[in-house]
């Protein structure tokens, strides 16, 4: 199993579109893909219920990610696994492929509890509390993703908040790597290696605090990789990038410490603009295999190929 968190603090790069299509190609290849909503928009939970189907099937039936993570320790109450639930729509496309698009849901209710895990991380009164309060909470979802429950599947995907909480952070202990999506423009480009630092800085906190042995359980140093920077919404003329676009992304190849993917996914409204009426995702729903198709296919193997998760390589 490999998880793979998609962040990006900047909101509106893509994140979402880029998880819910990337989880949906994977599954077309027969792979078995666990998508994981952790933004209280929840629009990746969108991708695939509509808003009456959410509020029936999941919101009232407490099977949404804010009832884990709102307990004590997120957790201890109530199991992960007891959250997963199949989307209909999708998986009946993806019948006869082997593959399968499993979801955790989110709720808008969960930006309070980003807040309220904040508040609890302070409120240890020596600093070896302090340290294991840390470690405990920081490490929840990865303890959780443990569970025997999950090795079914091949690929986690986990789709973040744009800010740096809490619950972003429990994502990133978890991930063996992080894919940050996105947009080729000065803003964007300019926040990537600060986003590199901040996640640098919680791996080198969590790890020291690991060292000096705290947290209850078998806590271990985590080291999640930055697989890279995808560009997405990238503008194309006369079929090339267009030059304004090419200086953004060249820049972050060559100057970024951020290792910079091959790849990219177009600025494509007709393809992605209406994220979610449907209920799955537009690289599953474009009939033939047109040029968009085809570009978010090489995407997925780069992707795929260097998680070691290519055609033939998982089973
Ligand atoms: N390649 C694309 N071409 C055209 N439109 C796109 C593309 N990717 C995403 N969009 C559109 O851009 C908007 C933002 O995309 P998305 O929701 O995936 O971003 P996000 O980073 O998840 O946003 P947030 O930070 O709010 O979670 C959506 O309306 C989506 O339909
Ligand atoms: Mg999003």
């Amino acid at each position: 199993m490999r998880v793979v968190a998609v962040m990006n603090y900047k909101g509106g790069v893509g994140k979402t579109t880029l998880t819910a299509n990337l989880g949906a190609v994977a599954a077309a290849r027969g792979l078995r893909v666990l998508l994981l909503d952790l933004d209280p928009q929840t629009n990746l939970t969108f991708s695939f219920y509509s808003i009456d189907d959410w509020h029936h099937q999941l919101k009232d039936s407490n099977r949404t990610i804010k009832q884990w993570y709102e307990g004590e320790m997120p957790g201890r109450d109530i199991s992960l696994a007891d959250l997963v639930v199949t989307p209909e729509r999708v998986n009946k496309v993806l019948d006869g492929t082997g593959g399968r698009v499993d979801l955790i849901s989110s709720h808008l209710g969960l930006i309070d509890i980003d807040l309220e895990l904040a508040a609890r991380l302070g409120g240890a009164t020596t600093l070896e509390a302090s340290k294991r309060r840390f470690l405990d909470l920081h490490s929840c979802l990865r303890h959780a993703l443990r569970d025997n429950h999950f090795t079914q599947y091949d690929l986690v995907l986990i789709d973040c908040a744009p800010n740096f909480g809490i619950v972003t952070k429990t994502a990133i202990v978890a991930s063996e790597q992080v894919l940050v999506p996105a947009k080729a423009d000065y803003l964007s480009t300019l926040g990537l290696d600060y986003l590199v630092g901040n996640c640098a800085e919680l791996v080198r906190q969590f790890n020291d605090f690991v060292s000096h042995k705290g947290g209850s359980g078998d806590h271990r140093p985590i080291d999640p990789g930055i697989l890279g920077v995808v560009f997405t919404m990238v503008q194309i003329y006369s079929q090339q990038v267009t030059s304004a676009q090419h200086a953004y992304i060249e820049e972050v190849s060559l100057n970024s410490r951020v290792p910079v993917l091959e790849s990219w996914v177009r600025n494509s409204p007709v393809h992605f603009g209406d994220a979610g009426e449907s209920g799955v995702p537009a690289m599953l729903r474009t009939a033939g295999r047109d040029l968009v198709v085809r570009e978010f296919d090489q995407l997925a193997d780069e992707v795929l190929g260097s998680l070691g998760l290519a055609s033939g390589d998982h089973r």
